[in-house]
């Protein structure tokens, strides 16, 4: 007799309307979907795109920040940002655990953010110029990301929304050793106030775009936001980082570069410019001014730490005696 199957339930057990019913359910009553359980297959698959991007981002992400660890300006900002960078390896492979726990597998999503069949956040597309840019990434990205992420610990499936909530406690230290250096930078000399000023200049506007495009051209977003996978729309999440980071900007000296940005009393909220979404485009479609250096980096990774690869999948084989087939 063989195991029922996910998608073909055997004789005796719940036919897919049922299976369904219970899915819908479970969302309603805003439990949560594990990965024993059914699923619709449009639901595994918007979960493995979702989290596939977001893993990737991770560790995509830990590259410019990464080119600036041998030039830390001391020991303590040093060993800040590589607590900061292990960080991101970190939330990388939990969310690749995620993915695997619906059946993906992580050398393939590699591969196919390698061959840019899966995307990662536009922001990490552009350079790091100057030890402020470490101090940006950190208040704006991080903050960004935070924004982001914190209603994701209460999405509908188990193991993501898990992954978030310590995903989300190191986010908040990252955000706050990139405000601590940028306070630092602004109590200091002329020429270090301007390199703030600067940064800010260039990320301000690329974070604002992490939020994905406009609602209105965002065409998942409704079938994510009933299936709870996601819980506010991308418009919503960027006002939200815009209230919250224009007092910021305030408190740390800096001008935001945007000069239509006014606090509106009546609507009890910012209005700001329009967001040039062809850069977006642009940039998330691979021409932005790193992603062909971004992606090599990941390939030489991938392919000059083969061995290490097959060595612990050999490890792992021996080890596991009679059953060496499954841990190939
Ligand atoms: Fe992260
Ligand atoms: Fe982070």
């Amino acid at each position: 007799m063989s195991a029922p199957t996910l998608d073909r339930p055997a004789a005796g057990t719940p036919d897919e309307a049922s299976l369904q019913e219970r899915f819908d359910a479970t969302i309603a009553a805003e439990h949560r979907i594990e990965p024993r359980d059914w699923m619709p297959e449009g639901y595994r698959k918007t979960l493995v795109r979702q989290i596939a991007q977001h893993a990737h981002s991770e560790i995509i992400g830990m590259q410019p920040e990464g080119d600036w660890l041998l030039a830390a300006p001391s020991l303590r900002r040093k060993a800040i940002l590589l607590a900061k960078v292990q960080d991101e390896a970190g939330h990388g492979m939990y969310l690749y655990s995620a993915a695997e726990t619906l059946g993906a597998d992580r050398a393939d999503l590699t591969d196919k953010l390698i061959e840019g069949r899966q995307k990662y956040s536009s922001i990490f597309n552009y350079p790091t110029l100057t030890y402020a840019d470490v101090g940006v990434i950190g208040w704006l990205v991080d903050g960004a990301a935070i924004c982001n992420q914190v209603p994701l610990c209460r999405s509908s499936y188990g193991p993501y929304a898990r992954a978030m909530i310590r995903v989300c406690k190191e986010e908040s230290f990252h955000q706050r050793q990139g405000y601590e250096l940028l306070m630092t930078m602004m109590g200091g000399t002329d020429e270090q106030r301007a390199m703030v000023q600067d940064a800010v200049d260039r990320w301000w506007w690329p974070s604002l775009m992490m939020f994905g495009p406009p609602d209105d051209d965002s065409p998942n977003s409704a079938q994510s936001m009933a299936w709870g996978i996601k819980r506010h729309s991308n418009d919503e999440l960027r006002q939200r980082f815009v209230d919250m980071t224009v007092p910021q900007a305030e408190f740390l000296g800096v001008t935001l570069p945007d000069p239509d940005l006014v606090w509106d009393e009546a609507a009890g909220r910012h209005r700001f410019g329009a967001i040039d979404w062809a850069e977006f485009k642009r940039v998330i479609s691979g021409e932005g001014p790193m992603n062909a250096v971004r992606v090599a980096r990941r390939r030489a990774a991938r392919d000059d730490n083969a061995w290490v690869t097959e060595a612990a999948a050999a490890h792992a084989a021996k080890h596991a005696g009679g059953h060496a087939g499954s841990a190939a």
